[in-house]
């Protein structure tokens, strides 16, 4: 049975577009939903040079930001969790789904650096070719 749920989100609308899906999981039983935020090396260099108080910051607000989703998916009857890391984001999120024990990692087909007809983003990819779990990949329409 499907219990817990590895949630991927990069906030793009890309990935937004698994929340109906995660909320109809709900439904099905699921019982907890792991919100994975990445940072991805490229923010880190705009914020003054990896200035440990700035990451730190970073961190804070990333997780803030998260606070708005944790309420949606808790008021559709889900626990959530959220696991902020900084670093490759395939990386962290194939970690967190084995460290999580999840059953099923659930994820946008592309995210915030999207180009135009690109089937799958690097980090789609990476998950799918590493995975131990099922993927379930939403496309972008
Ligand atoms: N930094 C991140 N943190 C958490 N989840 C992410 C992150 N980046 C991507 N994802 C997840 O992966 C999905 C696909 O995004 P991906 O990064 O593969 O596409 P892209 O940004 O269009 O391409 P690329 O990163 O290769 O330029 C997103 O919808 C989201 O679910
Ligand atoms: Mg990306």
């Amino acid at each position: 049975m499907i219990e817990k749920i590895v949630y991927p989100y990069d906030f793009s609308k890309f990935s937004e577009k698994a929340i109906p899906f995660i909320k109809d999981f709900s439904k099905l039983g699921v019982k907890k939903v792991i919100i994975v935020s990445v940072i991805e090396y490229e923010e880190l260099f705009t914020h003054v040079l990896f200035k440990e108080s700035e990451i730190r910051k970073l961190k804070e607000e990333t997780i803030k930001r998260l606070e708005n989703l944790r309420n949606d998916l808790e008021n559709a009857g889900l626990e959530t969790e959220t696991v902020v890391d900084f670093g490759i984001p395939a990386k962290i999120i194939i970690k967190t789904a084995k460290e999580s024990k999840a059953d099923i990692i659930i994820m946008g087909s592309q995210g915030r650096g999207a180009i135009m007809n690109a089937l799958l983003g690097s980090t789609a990819e990476n998950v799918l070719r590493r995975s131990e779990i099922p993927v379930l990949i939403i496309p972008p329409k």
